[in-house]
């Protein structure tokens, strides 16, 4: 049994709850994408972990696997690692050796790019953990792979090759003065060092093989998809996106499994109440003015209406886990979410932050988008006509604030009358489920309708 676990929209859709919840279900829990730009925040006995780049089921004793598709960051790992294991867990994770490592020049070029871009359109607000620049290199055949930190030989020739070309990328295009983070002999080093824990730990695998021995041992397995659907590389709105596939096809390229065995599971979108975006990029739906030094804001629809952003921001905690940002809100899309469907083949939803809505006068859905005169249902391939797109707002009551944890306890016929009718009113435009609520930000604040794994 698989179970994907993808964000429907534009990340920090809460997935790490969903992860968490039904992750005390199965053996292993494996990322297939992204690196340490992931914020997945866990409430276990309220405690909370914040984790970015270990697989959050490594938070209640599952075996946690990065995969190939994956971009690893050794040192936020063993730092992720030797804090869980101060606070009493005894994580297990395993990294895959084809995933490809981020080194220190790949977080300082990603700086530069996003600098050089600040005063145009084209800045993307990115984390700044490096990701694209790795990504780049995988691509550009000249990435260096976790196995490659365990052969200190291979290790220093990659350095020797690459460093140098980085530097002067830095140097002569961009004009940037580069430090420590270029200098070959400490990254070798430093590098040489965490392949040898990685040896000692017995961290690495052949992801696919490790997964497939697990999955032929009656192991099941959840896939946690990091950021959205909508800041997929392929799937998303382009050039505002994260350099990989968080859409469920990538749960097979990033993890060595074949697209039956992923398409065989359930594949399970999770879809925040509202909206939120950290970078930049279009938001038709989007409530207020533009928060922070957040480009290719567009003030249309209900963007003057900032007092229901900000209501919505501090009900629902709307600051990045990983940067801290305040987070630009929106009300829910439904074009968004029907091509997020579509792309991803949801065989459920986990409707999260429910009550993040309560007390609201009124809930609007951008049910439809106009665009040249026309009326639309889902997306458009280009920013710039994404831009374009106006839209038609449904209107439904708002539901007051009750008691969550009692509607957790009680069940989906506690859930206030309106917000019952604005989640059918979403499983019915998707025509698919809804598995569980999010009522509140711990997993037992959940209403769970079903079960993905039984
Ligand atoms: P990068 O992944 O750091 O390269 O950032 C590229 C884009 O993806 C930026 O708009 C980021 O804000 C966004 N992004 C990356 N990770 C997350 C996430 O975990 N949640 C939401 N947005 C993210």
């Amino acid at each position: 049994m698989t179970v994907t676990i993808v964000g429907s929209q534009l990340g920090d859709e809460g997935k790490g709850g969903v992860v968490d919840l039904w992750g005390d279900a199965v053996d292993v829990v494996a990322r297939y994408q992204g690196g340490d730009n992931a914020g997945h925040t866990v409430v276990e006995d309220g405690t909370e972990y914040k984790l970015s780049l270990v697989p959050s089921g490594a938070v209640r004793g599952k075996v946690g696997v990065l995969g190939n598709g994956c971009v690893v960051n050794p040192s936020t790992l063993f730092e992720e690692i030797d804090d869980l294991r101060e606070r009493g867990l005894d994580p297990d994770v395993r990294v895959a050796r084809r995933a490809h490592v981020i080194f220190p020049y790949h977080r300082v070029l990603d700086g530069i790019e996003e600098d050089v871009k600040s005063d145009s359109d084209m800045k993307v607000g990115t984390t700044g953990r490096g990701i694209g620049p790795t990504y780049e290199d995988k691509a550009g055949r000249r990435g260096i792979r976790v196995a490659d930190l365990l052969d200190s030989e291979g290790l220093r020739e990659k350095l020797e090759y690459v460093v140098p070309q980085k530097q002067r990328l830095a140097e002569d295009v961009f004009g940037v003065e580069t430090g420590e983070e270029f200098d070959i002999a400490s990254l070798y080093e430093e590098y040489k060092s965490y392949g040898e824990r990685l040896a000692d730990e017995d961290m690495t695998v052949e992801a696919g093989q490790f997964l497939t021995d697990r999955i032929a041992d009656g192991d099941d397995v959840m896939f946690e998809g990091a950021q959205g659907t909508l800041i997929d590389i392929d799937h998303g709105n382009y050039p505002y996106v994260t350099s990989s596939n968080p859409t469920a096809g990538g749960a097979a390229t990033g993890t060595g499994l074949s697209p039956g065995i992923v398409g065989g599971g359930e594949i399970v979108g999770i879809v925040k109440a509202y909206l939120t975006r950290v970078g930049s990029g279009p938001l038709p739906t989007e409530l207020g003015g533009v928060v922070g030094d957040t480009p290719g804001y567009d003030e249309r629809g209900e963007g003057d209406n900032e007092d229901v952003a900000e209501y919505i921001r501090e009900e629902g905690g709307e600051y990045g886990t990983v940067t801290g940002r305040p987070r630009r809100v929106g009300w829910l899309d439904m074009p968004m979410l029907r091509h997020s469907a579509r792309t991803n083949g949801f065989t459920g939803l986990a409707v999260n932050h429910i009550d993040v809505l309560s007390d609201l006068d009124e809930v609007k859905v951008g049910h439809s988008y106009d665009l040249d005169g026309e009326e639309i249902y889902t997306v458009p391939a280009t920013t710039e006509r994404w831009s374009d797109c106006e839209p038609n707002f449904r209107t439904f009551d708002g539901w007051d604030d009750v008691n969550w944890s009692d509607v957790a306890d009680e069940g989906y016929d506690a859930i206030p009358e309106n917000a019952r009718a604005y989640l059918e009113y979403v499983s019915d435009e998707l025509d698919t489920d809804v598995y569980a609520v999010g009522v509140g930000p711990g997993r037992e604040e959940t209403v769970v309708l079903e079960n993905p794994l039984e």
